[in-house]
């Protein structure tokens, strides 16, 4: 079966790699368009080499559209995915707007993918880029184990402010390579150049960044256990793609390293790197323009006989948006959900 898809903030850091991803994974395409802000109406952009018109983004737009890949600001999606949903197609959005909604399933394919076949309001949310990764890593040893609680500090990419971030972060790093006074940032919210920064994001009431309470509250639902204590730090790094994650995660009986090792070995989507046998560690390097999660570093917490310590990277514009969002639209078609 091919479908109808239409690419929706085709113009930004995700929906240009949706283009690239959907080609490289073969997604059967009938008919594509892509759509954007007034802004970009009329640019062209490519897709398996011909060239498309961007068009702006309206209600009617979505006619005979079976799914919708979106990656617009949450404020947009709120307003549109239910408009595209209601004309008939699956959307799978990549924002935060949909994904704590008790009637949209929150997916990552190699942890909940039958979720899919609970999708009330047409729209499938894609979870944040940190929970993706930190669950494809968690669920081969939750299902050996069950995880209690996690936590993690995250070492997370420029990209991740999408593509403002990373014209933000490009004029610093030139300015501050060539030992020029560094620009005040436009994206961030302060120096990335040469700098660490624990709040890239709003500061929620309860102390916690938006983005560390994303990790909380979705973690949560996507491995389907509200009783899973998570304890995040999310920081940014002058890392251009590829989020990193140091993770100690408590087990509600011992797993010792040996089998959690083998458990990751042969776990979906997860490239495991044992820096015991050959030296090699996962980094943002790898991981960049990959669809894997890269998982490497487990070690027994010497404070702690229930828990194990690991690092995780991986593309935060492809695993942890673009890439999970075809994964999702591959299992529609697959199950037979998309008509
Ligand atoms: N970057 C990441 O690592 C990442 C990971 C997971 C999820 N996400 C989420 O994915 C979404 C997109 O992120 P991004 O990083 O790709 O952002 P981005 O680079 O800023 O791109 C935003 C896209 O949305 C479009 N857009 C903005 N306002 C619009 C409007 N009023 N109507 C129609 N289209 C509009 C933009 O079109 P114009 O170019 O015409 O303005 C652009 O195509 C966000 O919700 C983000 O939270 C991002």
């Amino acid at each position: 079966m091919s479908v109808n898809v239409a690419v929706v903030g085709a113009t930004g850091a995700v929906g240009d790699l949706m283009r690239k991803v959907l080609v490289e994974r073969n997604f059967p395409v009938k008919s594509i368009k892509f759509l954007a802000s007034e802004k970009s109406a009329g640019k062209t952009v490519e897709f398996a080499g011909k060239p498309y018109t961007v068009e702006p983004i309206r209600p009617e737009a979505f006619a005979g559209v079976q799914i919708v890949l979106s990656s617009t600001p949450g404020s947009v999606s709120k307003e549109y995915s239910p408009i595209a949903a209601r004309a008939g197609a699956i959307v799978v959005d990549n924002s935060s707007a949909w994904r704590m909604d008790p009637d949209c399933p929150l997916v990552v394919p190699e942890v909940n993918a039958e979720q899919l076949h609970h999708i009330k309001k047409g729209i499938v949310a894609n979870p944040n880029c940190v929970a993706i990764p930190l669950c494809v890593a968690l669920k081969p040893l939750h299902d050996v184990a069950k995880v209690k609680r996690v936590v993690v500090a995250t070492y997370q990419s420029s990209s991740g402010k999408g593509a403002k971030g990373l014209v933000d972060f490009a004029a610093q790093a030139a300015a501050w390579a060539a030992g020029q006074p560094v620009p005040a940032p436009t994206a961030h919210r302060a120096q990335l150049a040469g700098n660490v920064i624990t709040l890239d994001w709003t500061l929620d009431p309860n102390g916690f960044s938006e983005e560390e309470n994303k990790v909380i509250n979705e973690t949560k639902k996507i491995m389907g256990d509200a009783d899973i204590g998570v304890c995040p730090t999310c920081v940014r790094v002058p890392v251009k793609v590829a989020h990193s994650e140091a993770i100690t995660v408590e087990f509600h009986k011992p797993l010792s390293v040996a089998d959690a090792k083998a458990a990751l070995a042969k776990a979906p989507g997860v490239v495991f790197m044992d820096e015991t046998t050959d030296g090699k560690f996962p980094q943002p390097i790898h991981a960049e323009g990959s669809d894997h999660t890269f998982v490497g570093r487990v070690r027994q917490d010497p404070s702690n006989p229930n828990a194990l310590c690991l690092w995780v990277v991986a593309d935060n514009l492809r695993k942890g948006a673009a890439s999970n969002a075809v994964q999702c639209a591959e299992e529609l078609v697959k199950r037979g959900i998309v008509k």
